[in-house]
């Protein structure tokens, strides 16, 4: 690709485009060039906003000779299709994780875009951030000897937000496993060093009006006797950003005084109509949807909760500042300058693959060996037995 931006289209104006869009706005790389939504509202904020066109479907926006790159945020039983139908035009893919919610489908992606001889990067993750791809850094000097154990922990009020029905329906995606499995997962598995052997695990669906897997608990075996501990509680009351020192997911500070504040709002609706306007009046265009604003000066790296890597002569922990670094000697923080631009990291990736032609770390294959493993919690949990894997990679692409 020649130039020095990429032209991205964006297939689907919610709450990850919401999430992004500091972001691509901020990024010189990037430059917003047209865009697809089924709300209205959204396209029409778009067109002000980026004074760039908007169109009805998602294979008019891939048909358009401006857009040279295509971000598919659109949920994730969409992606196999959105993904197909953007490299079948000769278009590289961002697409948001999870890659998709069936196995059959990466596969199917995966040959599109090798096909097409285009890129696919599947992000945001965080497993992008920063202090996880320092963390990888110093297992790979060596300093610290090999990885043994890997603790994963997270609580957080995922099941009590606004949700559309198919983000509460299994058969489609729904549920903390999909969604959040593919953040908590995509990081283990990079600390881990991809190879998942095998997966056992429970999983917790314990609200009888959203009937979909809210927390689970699953011990991963990598080869080497290496082994991984995986909490997340989407139904949590005590929020695990306290052992963050209360800075939350987008690593900005959390203030303790708005506790209860989402299970509160979603209390004003009554039906689940009612709960996706909520969600959607929130996104991008939404009556409640209010622009990001400049970047406050305390803002930290961007997180997933607690983890911490137990290597032979080390614990290694990624913090919103860096990295804990706990040896024989001393309990130090190795600290990891904040990018100016927040997600900026999954620029770096997409931008040195697009335009650079470099092997992206978050690429179809690696996205589908977290979705594997994400799937085996499910099957582990109803099956009550050990799952063994066997689509898994290891790093492939370069840790920057
Ligand atoms: N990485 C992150 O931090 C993050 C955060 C939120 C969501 N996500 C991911 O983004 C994806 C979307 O989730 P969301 O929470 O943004 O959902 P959402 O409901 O907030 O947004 C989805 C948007 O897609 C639009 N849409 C639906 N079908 C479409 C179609 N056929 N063509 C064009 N637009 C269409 C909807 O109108 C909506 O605006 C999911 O896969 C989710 O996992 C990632």
């Amino acid at each position: 690709m020649a130039g020095s931006q990429i032209r991205l289209g964006v297939a689907g104006l919610g709450r990850a485009f919401t999430l992004m869009l500091p972001t691509f706005a901020a990024d010189p790389r990037i430059a917003l060039v047209a865009a697809t939504d089924l709300r209205p509202e959204a396209r029409k904020r778009f067109e002000l906003d980026f004074s760039a066109p908007t169109y009805d479907t998602v294979e008019a926006l891939c048909d358009d000779p401006a857009v040279e790159a295509v971000y598919v945020a659109t949920p994730h039983q969409m992606h196999a299709a959105h993904v197909v139908a953007a490299a079948a035009r000769g278009k590289h893919v961002l697409v948001e994780k999870p890659i998709a919610i069936r196995l059959e489908e990466c596969r199917t992606m995966i040959e599109a875009v090798r096909r097409a001889g285009v890129q696919l990067v599947v992000g945001h993750s965080h497993s992008f951030n920063a202090p996880i791809l320092h963390v990888r850094k110093l297992i790979d000097s060596g300093t610290y000897g090999a990885v043994r154990m890997i603790q994963a922990f997270n609580y957080t009020d995922y099941m009590a937000r606004p949700r559309r029905p198919e983000e509460l329906d299994t058969a489609q995606g729904g549920g903390v496993i999909f969604s959040q499995g593919a953040h908590q997962i995509d990081i283990v598995r990079l600390l881990g060093g991809g190879h998942v052997r095998s997966v056992r695990a429970m999983a917790g669906n314990w609200d009888p009006n959203r009937r979909t897997e809210g927390a689970y608990s699953a011990l991963l075996t990598f080869d080497d006797d290496v082994f991984a501990s995986c909490t997340y509680s989407g139904y949590a009351h005590f929020d695990s950003d306290e052992f963050m020192g209360f800075i939350g997911e987008m690593g900005l500070p959390k203030d303790p005084a708005r506790y209860g504040i989402m299970r509160k709002a979603l209390r004003a609706a009554s039906n689940a109509d009612e709960e996706a306007a909520l969600k959607a009046a929130r996104n991008y265009g939404g009556s409640s949807y209010a622009p990001p604003g400049t970047a406050p000066e305390n803002r930290r790296h961007q997180h997933f909760g607690s983890i911490v890597v137990s290597c032979e002569r080390a614990d290694l922990r990624p913090m919103p500042d860096g990295v804990m670094i706990y040896d024989d000697e001393t309990a130090r923080l190795d600290s990891v300058p904040v990018p100016r631009i927040p997600r900026s990291e999954v620029i770096d990736e997409f931008y040195d693959a697009v335009v650079n032609g470099k092997p992206p770390l978050h690429d179809g294959e690696w996205s589908r060996a977290t979705l594997e493993v994400c799937l085996a919690i499910r099957d582990s949990s109803q099956a009550q037995a050990e799952i063994t894997l066997r689509h898994q990679t290891g790093l492939r692409g370069a840790v920057r």
